[in-house]
């Protein structure tokens, strides 16, 4: 189940971005949120860099200011188009995560920020797999998303939020177990932080198989 909310935040971006910069008070703002990602990262500046799922370019707009080679790929033509517009830096793809157009071990890390929550069970592990496929030995693979709770006090605005914009996937995902199914398909999991009362994960793992 879900609300004309969700509509409306993809199909107006300012809606999109006020509803993102609001959910992010619980980590600090915005502005932390999008920086998440960088903690203990350690890599090459020249390095390849896959945004997977990069939405209008939220996670890109930080990428480039650290990377000189970002890629952010999504399936939704008018999130590129909204992409391009603001992050003019990197290059996009038009394409779904689960059958991405891009050679064997072709990234050094792919990053995806608030997006597998969208996905069938199903779709999740094939994801999974093609992110395996398309980094290179040792390459890194990082997912900020939603997580069950671990404060109490956190299950009120996550339900309400998840109610509002989301769908049944996102209640999946609270469900599922990342870790394991990342280290089944060769990864080995290497950090989990937890965020606003164990609502927010970032997940760090590296292409070990
Ligand atoms: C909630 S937005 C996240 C956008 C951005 N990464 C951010 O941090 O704000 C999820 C994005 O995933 C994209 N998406 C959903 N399913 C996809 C799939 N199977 N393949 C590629 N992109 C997909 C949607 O088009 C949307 O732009």
């Amino acid at each position: 189940m879900t609300t004309i909310l969700r509509d409306w935040s993809y199909r107006y971006q300012w809606f999109y971005d006020t509803v993102s910069a609001l959910a992010a008070l619980s980590v600090g703002g915005e502005n932390r949120f999008r920086k998440l990602f960088l903690k203990d990262l350690q890599i090459n500046p020249d390095a390849k860099i896959l945004d997977l799922c990069c939405g209008a370019g939220q996670a890109t707009q930080e990428l480039v200011k650290h990377f000189s080679h970002v890629t952010g790929l999504d399936a939704s033509p008018i999130a590129i188009k909204r992409a391009k517009q603001r992050v003019p830096q990197a290059e996009y793809v038009d394409a779904f995560a689960e059958k991405m157009p891009f050679s064997d071990r072709s990234f050094d890390l792919v990053i995806t920020s608030t997006a597998m929550h969208e996905m069938e069970p199903e779709q999740l592990q094939q994801i999974i797999q093609e992110v395996h496929r398309i980094l290179t030995p040792e390459g890194q693979f990082i997912i900020i998303d939603f997580h069950r709770p671990t404060n109490p006090l956190f299950w009120l605005p996550i339900a309400t939020f998840l109610w509002l914009f989301e769908t049944e996937t996102a209640w999946q995902l609270l469900k599922t177990d990342l870790q394991q199914l990342l280290s089944k398909t060769g990864f080995k999991v290497e950090s989990c932080q937890l965020y606003a009362g164990g609502s927010l994960q970032v997940l760090r793992s590296r292409k070990v198989l």
